[in-house]
Parts: structure tokens; C-alpha cells; sequence
């Protein structure tokens, strides 16, 4: 097992508290840099709300949503499999001790070399939705578990992926089938992604009903169809629930898939990774612009505020997964708020964070709180303009890190209590993640 070497300690708080008050004691020590609080216990607790929902569903974590070792290695504890777009992701994740079995290759176009490392690495279960990847497979993989991926497009998702992926499950899907039979490739279940942030619940129904007609397909031509794989396009912002996706999923299952003895599982991405981290970015200027005289005659200013933290870091979320993000101000204030807009540090006039918002009038040095800034932020951010990417401060309730500590792949050294670091503690067993902990069981 391979010890994470995390820069910052992982914060143990012992009663209650919130990502905003750990952001003021940050700031508070002389933090200057933008970076993240992130709640380790938001990602159990959702864990354990998944398996409340939907007990049927194996929740394999796609890795591309945040790769922050500690979250992937949270869930690794926590039993959940894994969902891997490419060689790195899948060295992340075996490199952690998941065991093959537990891992997806989820990318239904691979580099031959990244196909080719999964099989030396013994992950076998591949997704493919043409007929040039069955051909790459046989060559390169010949003993894989395939997955075929069919289209299935939610009425409307923040991100939708069906015009990049899935084949047409009435009229390509089951030629696929038949033609891995010829080759001799084994083909073991079916998958769709109905669209990152999906929109609509109803499509898991429709989905679950194509999957069906191709297990009849499949077993036709000669395969033994026994994993469903429902993909991702769960919510996972505060407020958001999973309760009437799992129902339609729960139901579509009894009337399609009534028997136990299909696996199934999901490839959640946002839904864990969402609300767990909160991001403090300090505004470092700020600029009146001359005011304009409104319809009523009145004069409305509006104040262009830059922060350390912009679409070429964190909130690249802002082009490319259509997030809407929300700003506050980390202290409060009775003031009135007033039109404004939030920039980017880079000297790119595309930097631009919120085009038009409203806040308090800020200074140069006061904080701006993002909450739910953890799915497809950091692993895209890049530090262009040379300012450097956030770093995150992860942390966990003691009572959770007394059941957790021994599971990650950290040292005592890893852990600090009220700023001070935690004595040496000697590696747990050889390999911990191999063994799936309940740890919501613990916390009852
Ligand atoms: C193949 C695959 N699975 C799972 C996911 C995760 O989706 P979500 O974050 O909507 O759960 C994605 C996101 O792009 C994906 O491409």
C-alpha cells in the first residue's frame, strides 16, 4: 500500500462544526492562497444514505469527478467500486489496494497502451459502444468482461454525454452483441450515462427497459448477461436528494431485473464529491465602474471584484460542467447588496466568474465562501497565469477519524488536533482497503 503523501495535515475537529468556521481559522492563521474545506464526513454520510436508498445498487465512484486521494480512498474504506476513465485514473485507484474486481474501465474509447496496462493490472470489465473497439479489445484484451454502453438521454442534464457516447439500443446494440459472440469476445452486461446532472428521473425507466431487451439480445447470441450498470447523472449539491431517482430506479428493477441474481451497479460521480468541499477565494482588487443611469433615473454603480481563484482553476466548473456557482462573503453583514460582478486573477477577460451577482461592498482582503465547488473543479484546474491551483484542507469529525484512520492510506503524522500534529503511529495492516468496511454501521 502506498502512504499518500498529503501536504496538509488532515484536520480532526472534535464537536460540533462547519466548512465556514475552519475557513475563518484558516484565514484567520494568515492564509493568503485560495483553498478548499473538505468535509470527509459528507462523503460517508452519503455513502450510507445510497445504500439506504438504493440497498441493490453497487456505487462504483467515478474517479474523473475529483481524483483527491483521500475521497477516493474514503470510499475505497467505505466498500464502494470504482469507476476509471483512463491508465492514470486506474493507477490511482489499484495503487490505493482496490482490487481489480472492484474497478470499471468505463470509457468506451481507450488508448490501446491504457487497455493494455488494465489487463496486466487484472481489471477486465470494459465498456464499448462500436465495433472498432471490439476489434481493439480482441487484440488487446481478448479475455475482458465487456459492457455494452447504449444511448439513453435524460430531456435535459447539465452535461449531457449521449452525442459523444452510447450506440442505439434498438438499432446498433444488438449487431454489437452478436458480433463480439463471432469474435469471441464475452460481453457480460449493459450500461448507459443518461447525462451528468440529469434533469429528469423518468429516463432511468426507459433506460432500464433498453437494457433489458439487450439482456434477451445478449443471451440470445450466446453471452451471459449478468451486470447492469445504471451510470452516473445523480444530484449532489446541499439540498439536493436522491429519493426520487432511487424510486424510479427501485421500481424499474423489480419490473425488469426482479432477479438478485443481476449485479447491479451505478457510476455516481457529483453525487459524492459535490457538496463535500467548500472553496475560500480572497479578493485581491476591485474596480468601480462609472455609473450608469438606470430607467428610473436612479444611478446604479457596479463594483468588478477580482479574486485569486478563476475560470482557468476552480471554476473552469463554470465553462465546461455549466455550473452556477454562488458567492458569499465570509463574514457576515447587515450591509445592503449591491451589483457586482466576481473575476478571475488571469489577465484573460474571458476570467470572468459571475458576469453579474449581487454582495455587501467587499475590499480588497475580505474572503468569498463557493459551496458545493467538489465535482469537476480540481482535476481540471490548471495554474495558467502562474497562479497556483487551491489546496485542500480535508476534515473529519473525531469520532469518524477514530473509525476511518487505520483504513487510509495515512500515517499518525497525517492528522493534526487543533493545529497541533498527532504522534507517530505505526502503518496499519498490509492492506485495509481490501477489505470493505461498513463504517456507517459503526456510526448508528
Ligand atoms: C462514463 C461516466 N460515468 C460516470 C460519470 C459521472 O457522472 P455524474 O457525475 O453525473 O454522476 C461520467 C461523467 O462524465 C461518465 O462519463
Amino acid at each position: 500500500m502506498k502512504v499518500i503523501e498529503e501536504e496538509q495535515p488532515v484536520m480532526v475537529m472534535e464537536g460540533p462544526w462547519n466548512p465556514v468556521d475552519v475557513i475563518r481559522d484558516v484565514v484567520g492563521g494568515g492564509q493568503e492562497d485560495p483553498f478548499y474545506v473538505m468535509d470527509l464526513g459528507e462523503v460517508v454520510e452519503r455513502y450510507h444514505h445510497w445504500k439506504e436508498m438504493m440497498p441493490r445498487v453497487e456505487p462504483f465512484y467515478a474517479v474523473k469527478c475529483n481524483d483527491d486521494k483521500l475521497l477516493v480512498s474514503t470510499l475505497a474504506a467505505l466498500g464502494a467500486g470504482f469507476d476509471c476513465a483512463s491508465k492514470a485514473e486506474l493507477q490511482l485507484v489499484t495503487g490505493l489496494g482496490v482490487r481489480p474486481e472492484r474497478i470499471i474501465f468505463a470509457n468506451p474509447a481507450k488508448p490501446a497502451s491504457h487497455l493494455r496496462w488494465a489487463a496486466a493490472a487484472g481489471v477486465s470489465c470494459v465498456t464499448f459502444d462500436s465495433e472498432t473497439e471490439l476489434l481493439k479489445t480482441k487484440q488487446h484484451m481478448p479475455q475482458a468482461r465487456l459492457v455494452i454502453r447504449i444511448r439513453c438521454d435524460a430531456s435535459s442534464a447539465q452535461c449531457p454525454l449521449g452525442i459523444k457516447f452510447g450506440c442505439d439500443p434498438v438499432s446498433e446494440a444488438p449487431r454489437l452483441l452478436k458480433l463480439a459472440a463471432v469474435l469471441g469476445l464475452t460481453v457480460v452486461g449493459v450500461s448507459f450515462h443518461v447525462g451528468s446532472g440529469a434533469r429528469e428521473t423518468a429516463v432511468y425507466g426507459r433506460a432500464l427497459q433498453y437494457a433489458r431487451d439487450l439482456f434477451e439480445a445478449g443471451e440470445a447470441a450466446g453471452h451471459r448477461m449478468g451486470l447492469l450498470d445504471v451510470g452516473g447523472g445523480f444530484p449532489g449539491n446541499s439540498g439536493t436528494c436522491i429519493r426520487e431517482v432511487s424510486a424510479v430506479i427501485n421500481a424499474a428493477l423489480e419490473t425488469h431485473f426482479p432477479s438478485h441474481s443481476v449485479r447491479v451497479i451505478a457510476e455516481p460521480g457529483r453525487y459524492f464529491a459535490a457538496a463535500a468541499y467548500t472553496l475560500a477565494a480572497q479578493i485581491h482588487a476591485t474596480r468601480e465602474l462609472p455609473a450608469k443611469t438606470a430607467e428610473d433615473g436612479t444611478l446604479e454603480k457596479h463594483t468588478m471584484y477580482f479574486i485569486n481563484d478563476g475560470v482557468y482553476g476552480s471554476f473552469n466548473c463554470v465553462l465546461y460542467d455549466h455550473q452556477q456557482v454562488v458567492a458569499e462573503p465570509l463574514e457576515p453583514t447587515s450591509e445592503c447588496s449591491l451589483p457586482c460582478s466576481v473575476w478571475g486573477p488571469s489577465c484573460d477577460a474571458l476570467d470572468c466568474v459571475l458576469p453579474a451577482t449581487l454582495l455587501p461592498p467587499r475590499m480588497a482582503g475580505d474572503w468569498l465562501v463557493f459551496r458545493d465547488m467538489g465535482a469537476y473543479t480540481l482535476p481540471v484546474a490548471s495554474p495558467f497565469n502562474g497562479f497556483p491551483t487551491p489546496r485542500v484542507r480535508h476534515v473529519v469529525d473525531k469520532r469518524l477519524w477514530s473509525i476511518l484512520k487505520d483504513l487510509w492510506p495515512l500515517t499518525g503524522t497525517h492528522f493534526s488536533f487543533d493545529g497541533v500534529p498527532a504522534p507517530q503511529t505505526p502503518p496499519s495492516s498490509p492492506n485495509p482497503l481490501d477489505t470493505p468496511v461498513f463504517v456507517e454501521c459503526a456510526l448508528k
